[in-house]
């Protein structure tokens, strides 16, 4: 990797070039990277089960901790099944391959997850990519199609904190008779009044979930502090899951991390108060960045990025290092060539160090 080294220090804090400046970037939207309490849990259940389960699920590996975090996560998203993956990346690759009969063609958001435009190249049918979150080109595209349709999309941009649009996603599946695979890997945890992500702020039904309309995978690598991905839907579809070559290996999430998600989800699904206050967080923190003049979507999603010329990214650089900031330039596929910087606002993020970022993007916003 040609990425700098950067190790973490605490919840919400890195160490750069020899400085602990304050962190807003990653996904680690609630700080359960330095939770004590997690961190024991995972240093007991490595004691109690050892480092790996060391065989396939579908063999001797089935370790009663899996089934246990499906069920918590079925719960939590109120679906019918669950089904691990060893990480979202694999969840969308494992949907593909499991699904890849019962459609015709896909219809894909032309900036989601690089994962989801694998999963969609993996999957041997005609692709066409519509215009990022734009619903009337999506319409159009469904209109001119025969056969079944599945759309694809992120649920919310976890780069660009760009929501999308998924009441009218899921009308025009209705409408067209088609389905929807949505990633909710910056959702959940995130969205939604009960954490469960986009899909739930947009109102969609569970029952939709359930019936095949709207399938979604997720990371667990995000909110959920811990690492693995899932696939959520309705039982038909865990049945189809269960032919999927890639859940023969044993990369099942390891057993402290395991651990950990069942603990986080069970945590939230008791109380989401820490989600709602997040929320509230990010709609402060992005109208007031957006009143500096920067264009920023204000919403209930913690993540903004903004963009700059070159002459203004060694201000914007300047500016957050002089206020303790790691500045956090990214290039990710999807992005402006020229990258962004990336600001994630977490709930563990003190009030002190929001000031200090909102002051430096004043300053910045200032000079422009
Ligand atoms: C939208 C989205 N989907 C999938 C993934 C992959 O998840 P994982 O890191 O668990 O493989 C990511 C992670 O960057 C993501 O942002």
């Amino acid at each position: 990797m040609k990425t700098e080294p950067l190790q973490r220090i605490g919840a919400t804090h890195v160490l750069f070039q020899g400085r602990k400046l304050s962190y807003f970037a990653g996904g680690d939207y609630h700080g359960y990277n330095a939770d004590p309490r997690l961190k024991a849990l995972a240093r007991d259940t490595i004691d109690k089960f050892g480092l790996s389960a060391s065989a396939s699920r579908s063999t001797t590996g089935n370790h009663p901790l899996y089934g246990e975090l499906e069920f918590e996560l079925c719960r939590f998203m109120d679906v019918e099944s669950a089904t691990l993956c060893g990480q979202g990346y694999a969840a969308n690759l494992i949907f593909a391959q499991a699904l890849q009969q019962e459609f015709d063609h896909l219809l894909v958001d032309e900036r989601c997850h690089v994962s989801l435009r694998d999963a969609a190249r993996l999957i041997k049918l005609p692709v066409s990519m519509y215009r990022h979150y734009d619903m009337t080109h999506l319409e159009e595209l469904l209109k001119t199609r025969q056969g079944r349709s599945l759309i694809v999309s992120d649920s919310v941009g976890g780069m660009l904190g760009d929501m999308a649009p998924l009441t009218e996603l899921v009308e025009l599946a209705l409408q067209y008779d088609a389905r929807a695979l949505i990633d909710e890997s910056h959702g959940l945890g995130v969205l939604g009044s009960a954490g469960r992500g986009g899909a739930e702020a947009a109102g969609i039904d569970s029952q939709l979930c359930n019936n095949g309309t709207v399938m979604r995978t997720s990371s667990l690598g995000k909110a959920i502090g811990a690492h693995g991905g899932v696939i959520l839907g309705g039982d038909a579809l865990a049945e189809q899951l269960q032919k999927v070559p890639m859940l023969f290996g044993t990369a099942t999430p390891p057993l402290p991390y395991v651990a950990v998600a069942k603990e986080v989800l069970r945590g939230l699904g008791a109380d989401p108060s820490p989600v709602r206050r997040l929320q509230e967080r990010a709609y402060t923190v992005k109208k007031l960045v957006s009143d500096m003049g920067f264009a920023v979507e204000v919403n209930a999603m913690p993540v903004f990025a903004l963009s700059f010329e070159p002459r203004q990214q060694a201000l914007a650089r300047e500016q957050l290092l002089a206020h303790d900031i790691y500045p956090a330039a990214i290039n990710y596929p999807g992005l402006p060539d020229r990258g962004v910087f990336k600001f994630m606002l977490s709930s563990a993020h003190s009030e002190s160090q929001i000031e200090a970022l909102l002051k430096a993007l004043a300053i910045v916003s200032a000079q422009l």
